[in-house]
C-alpha cells in the first residue's frame, strides 16, 4: 500500500501514520521528522530547514522534493508519506518520484479536525527525545510526568509548537498545503479526525 497522509497540523497524521504503520507493516517517512533529525545533527540541510520551521514556514519544495527521492526507491512496494507533499510543486515532484520508480499512489487520507482543537492538541503535544513516541498532557498523558512509557526517554515540547507558531502553520497549511484536497480529488479519502484516537484508527482503517 503506497499513502499519503494529509491534513492539518497537529490532526493526527504522526499518531494514525505509527498505527496504520504498526498494524500494516509498512515504513512511514515523516518529512517533518526527517528534518528534526537534520537540525538536531547540525547537517547543512537542517541549517537551511531550521529558519523556515522556527517560523512555522514551509522549507522549500527542491529541499523536501529531493530528500523523499531515496525512501521512495528503496521502498516501492509500500510506503507512508506523512507531512509530504504538501505544496502542489511538491505533489508533481513526487508524480516524478513514482514514474522513475514505475509505481503509483493508492491512497491519500485526509484527516480533518477543527482548527481549536488542533490548536489545542498541539499545544499539550510532547514527545520523547529518545524514541519519538507522541504524547499529549491531557488526552494521552504519559503514567510518569515528563518521561516516556516506552523506554524511559524525556520528553519535550517542540519548538514549532508555541502558540504564534502554530498559527503560522495553520496559515501555512490553508495557503499551501489545503489546494491538494482538490489536486488528490480522485484518490482522496476524507476521515473525520475528531474523536478519541482508537476510533480514528477504525475510520481509516475501515477505508483502506
Ligand atoms: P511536521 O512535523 O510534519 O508537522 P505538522 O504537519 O505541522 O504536523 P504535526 O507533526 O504537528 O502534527 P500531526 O498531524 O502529525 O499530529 P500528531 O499525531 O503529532 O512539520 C513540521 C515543520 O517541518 C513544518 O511546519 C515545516 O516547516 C516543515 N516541513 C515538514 N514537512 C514539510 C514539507 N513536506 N514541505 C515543507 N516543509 C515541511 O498529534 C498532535 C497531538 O495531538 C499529539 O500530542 C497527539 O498525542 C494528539 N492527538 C493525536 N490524535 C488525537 C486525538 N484523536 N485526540 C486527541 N489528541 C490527539
Amino acid at each position: 500500500m503506497r499513502l499519503v497522509l494529509l491534513g492539518p497540523p497537529g490532526c493526527g497524521k504522526g499518531t494514525q501514520g505509527e498505527k496504520i504503520s504498526k498494524k500494516y507493516n509498512i515504513p512511514r517517512f515523516s518529512t517533518g521528522d526527517i528534518l528534526r533529525a537534520a537540525i538536531k545533527n547540525g547537517t547543512p540541510l537542517g541549517k537551511k530547514a531550521a529558519t523556515f520551521m522556527n517560523r512555522g514556514e514551509l522549507v522549500p519544495d527542491e529541499l523536501v522534493v529531493d530528500l523523499m527521492a531515496e525512501p521512495i526507491a528503496s521502498h516501492s512496494q509500500g510506503f507512508i508519506l506523512d507531512g509530504f507533499p504538501r505544496t502542489v510543486g511538491q505533489a508533481l515532484g513526487l508524480v516524478k518520484i513514482l514514474e522513475k520508480n514505475g509505481i503509483e499512489l493508492d491512497a491519500v487520507v485526509n484527516i480533518t479536525v477543527a482548527e481549536d482543537a488542533v490548536v489545542k492538541r498541539l499545544g499539550g503535544r510532547r514527545q520523547c527525545s529518545k524514541c519519538g513516541a507522541l504524547y499529549h498532557i491531557e488526552y494521552s498523558p504519559s503514567k510518569k510526568d515528563g518521561v516516556c512509557d516506552k523506554c524511559s526517554g524525556s520528553l519535550y515540547q517542540r519548538d514549532d509548537d508555541k502558540e504564534e507558531t502554530i498559527r503560522n502553520r495553520l496559515r501555512a497549511y490553508k495557503n499551501e498545503t489545503a489546494p491538494l484536497v482538490d489536486y488528490y480529488k480522485t484518490i482522496i479519502k476524507n476521515v473525520d479526525g475528531n474523536g478519541k484516537e482508537e476510533e480514528v484508527f477504525s475510520r481509516i482503517s475501515s477505508l483502506i
